[in-house]
């Protein structure tokens, strides 16, 4: 079965929905307004997943400083400059999933960010999937103030943040 990766357009939103629907309890899972403003703040920090069945993964990026953890259903600040491209949520249809296609992804944001001269790649790992997130070179990272740790608790569960540098800070 062939598959692409591309950025998302609004047309893809109730598709994404579905995938997250699969993937998270409802206490985790985002609105539509949200995953609409995701796109319109970073569609190119953004890529889906999709092959003859149509889409089945998706990630959603943004430009960020490193330890600024986005909250649940925050919205995307997208920040000039930012040395961190911050990964807020990587999703794999069942259909999909143990194939390759969350690792393709991550492989490419992180491309995207290097070639884009960010220093690091973070995020917060959800649902036990701090291994996978291991495997891709990621650490973690010590929430830096009270307002990180709070955001962190946004999420339900065990909730980690987590690092990965890509090149040396300038
Ligand atoms: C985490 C997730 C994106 C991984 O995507 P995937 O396409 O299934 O993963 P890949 O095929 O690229 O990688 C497979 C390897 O990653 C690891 N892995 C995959 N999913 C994992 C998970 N949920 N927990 C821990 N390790 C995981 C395993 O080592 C696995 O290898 P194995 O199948 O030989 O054991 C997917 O499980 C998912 O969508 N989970 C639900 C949503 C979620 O929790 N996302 C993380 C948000 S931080």
């Amino acid at each position: 079965m062939t598959r692409a990766y591309r950025s998302p357009g609004p047309a893809d939103v109730s598709a994404i929905l579905g995938v997250q629907r699969e993937c998270y309890p409802a206490a985790l899972r985002e609105d539509r307004q949200t995953v609409e403003q995701r796109i319109a703040a970073a569609r190119d920090f953004c890529w889906v997943a999709h092959d003859e069945q149509g889409l089945f993964a998706y990630l959603f990026a943004y430009p960020s400083t490193l330890g600024r953890v986005t909250p649940l259903g925050g919205l995307f600040h997208v920040q000039p400059g930012g040395d961190t491209l911050y990964l807020h949520d990587l999703a794999v249809s069942r259909r999909a999933a143990r194939s390759g296609a969350g690792s393709n992804l991550v492989e490419l944001a992180v491309a995207s960010a290097l070639a884009r001269g960010f220093t690091h790649a973070a995020l917060v790992a959800v649902q036990g999937s701090r291994p996978f997130w291991e495997q891709h070179g990621f650490v973690l990272h010590e929430a830096a103030d009270t307002t990180q740790a709070a955001n962190l608790q946004t999420y339900p569960g065990t909730a980690v943040y987590m690092r990965r540098q890509l090149r040396s800070n300038k």
